[in-house]
């Protein structure tokens, strides 16, 4: 791709998310010439779509502790969390909420109850969700709580320059492997190069791989393709968190309204279409389960049943209109009351637990890529993502990411670039989209997966992405092969990753996160398996 215009920076940061922007704005601050891109609109992202909150102990709730949220996260990440990095981010969520409320963002409770003397800062309401053991999730506007955060960094954002309508294509290094910069396309399929020694890819997950999805249409997984085109690793691929309830009216493609989490937390509970409660028994926790033990029960029972869809009875909750209104304006929009009637819900593609192999700080293996949000794997999720552990994972990677750019500036970077190779596998996404959802969702097994793969292969040819559409259909298709050879490796059942053919845990598999690279023929491989 040959560059129509140039511009530079020192730091290129690629998505507009909480992590994108906490990112920017500490950039910014620090004095860094910062360049925002992203390939829609400025709050078009994931981000203000999450309803649950943020998972954060601030100290003023009784038999709460941080050591308490680092076990709930460890015990939901099935044992492949990275357990430094959990506590390293569950110690940092204090500061960094409080820093975000310095940004402006408003969370329920607010200024209502006066000043908790151990923080100096009013006490907030906190909620609950899957998997946790206490009411520790800090919400805003009852279910809007990333529409609130995303408001408050874009309004504190506005004086940056942000690039809207560019899609990031290529990280472009130089003839030592280090990042010089980024290619770009604009929303005319214009191409244009941004120098800078430090790219931080801060550009969400991958929902759109399947069908149904909470995600919105921006979610394609552009930023692991292009690390992995890179050359950095990915890892924990495989496991693709299942949100268990979003409104079921009737099969779609595309965005599903999401069902809180918040609103078991609240006190609703499943049933089948008897009413029968069938998280009762499952699980210590029930309905409270995490999420992915809820999300293949809902799936079990729908299969067993024939049934379409579970239901998720809040008609004994007060005040629903008021505390979740997101949720009351999808159901009242699908002709369904909450307030008198089940909500029909199902499960759907939610988060990447897994994605580019980052530290906390952010640094990947390539000098001068970063990745922070949810496009990083941090180890944080382990196997399966507890509930409101991702927007505190955006506040602190992104925050995490800027200090480690400031560290590493400097260091040199030769004149002579490498360009890359512009041209990649795409496969049609709605190919893709069916057989990732037919054959890798909830319940896999190597046959299906290797169907899928077999689809996914005779549906791919070579071509040069010229537009934002090519690059996430380039996105999609390597993300989809990367996918099906890290599920199809794993033989066995842990978090969010469920094989009917193999249906038990088998720790043979806890020893390490399966690593993909891309091999010679840019082809997704699974670099580093633990021996069977
Ligand atoms: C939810 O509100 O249920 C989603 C929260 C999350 O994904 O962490």
């Amino acid at each position: 791709m040959s560059a129509r215009w140039e511009a530079g920076a020192d730091l290129v940061v690629v998505g507009t998310g909480v992590a994108g922007l906490t990112a920017a704005l500490d950039a910014a601050e620090a004095g860094l010439r910062v360049v925002v891109v992203t390939k829609d609109g400025v709050a078009e992202g994931s981000t203000r779509w999450a309803q649950g909150g943020v998972a954060v102990v601030l100290g003023d709730i009784a038999g709460d502790s941080i050591e308490a949220h680092v076990a709930d996260t460890l015990a939901a990440g099935g044992g492949l969390n990275d357990a430094a990095a959990v506590a390293e981010i569950i110690a940092a969520g204090p500061a960094a909420v409080q820093r975000l409320r310095a940004r402006g963002a408003l969370f329920d409770g607010d200024g209502a109850r006066g000043v908790d003397p151990r923080h100096g800062s009013p006490t907030l309401d906190r909620t609950r969700e899957g998997g946790h053991s206490a009411f520790r999730v800090v919400h805003a506007g009852g279910d809007a709580t990333g529409a609130e955060i995303e408001r408050a960094l874009v309004e504190a954002a506005r004086s940056l320059t942000i690039l809207t309508g560019h899609v990031a294509v290529d990280a472009v290094r130089d003839v030592s492997g280090a990042v010089a910069g980024l290619q770009v396309l604009d929303d005319r399929g214009r191409p244009g190069l941004l120098r800078a020694p430090a790219v931080l890819l801060a550009s969400g997950g991958y929902g759109q791989l399947y069908a149904s999805t909470t995600n919105p249409a921006t979610s394609t997984g552009d930023g692991v393709a292009l690390a992995l085109r890179a050359g950095a690793a990915a890892a924990d691929l495989e496991f693709v968190q299942f949100h268990p309830t979003v409104l079921y009216t009737g099969p779609a493609v595309g965005r599903r309204p999401l069902v809180t989490e918040a609103v078991r937390g609240e006190g609703a509970v499943l049933r089948d279409r008897t009413g029968t409660r069938f998280m009762v028994g499952q699980h210590p926790l029930a309905d409270l389960a995490p999420r992915d033990v809820v999300a293949a029960a809902i799936t079990r029972r729908m299969a067993e049943t024939g049934a379409d869809c579970m239901y998720l009875d809040a008609t004994g909750l007060d005040g629903f209109a008021a505390r979740f209104p997101t949720v009351y304006a999808s159901c009242r929009a699908a002709g369904i009351d909450p307030v008198r009637d089940p909500i029909p819900v199902t499960p759907a593609a939610h988060y990447a637990c897994g994605g580019v192999v980052a530290g906390v700080d952010g640094r990947t293996a390539v000098p001068g890529l970063y990745a922070a949000g949810e496009v990083a794997r941090t180890g944080l999720h382990g196997a399966n993502r507890l509930a409101s552990n991702s927007l505190l994972e955006g506040l602190v990677t992104g925050e995490r990411a800027v200090r480690s750019v400031l560290e590493d500036r400097g260091l040199p970077r030769s004149a002579e670039l490498v360009v890359p190779a512009p041209a990649v596998g795409v496969a049609q996404r709605g190919i893709v989209q069916r057989a990732m959802s037919a054959f890798a969702a909830i319940g896999r097994d190597a046959t299906g997966l290797a169907t899928a793969s077999d689809v996914v292969e005779s549906a791919t040819l070579l071509a040069t992405p010229l537009d934002r559409t090519g690059v996430e259909d380039a996105a999609l298709t390597l993300i989809a092969q990367a996918v099906l050879a890290a599920a199809g490796t794993r033989r066995e059942t842990r978090g969010c990753h469920v094989r009917t053919d193999f249906p038990e845990r088998d720790d043979v598999w806890q020893k390490e996160s399966l690593v993909i690279t891309l091999d010679e023929a840019g082809r997704p491989a699974v670099a580093q398996a633990v021996a069977a």
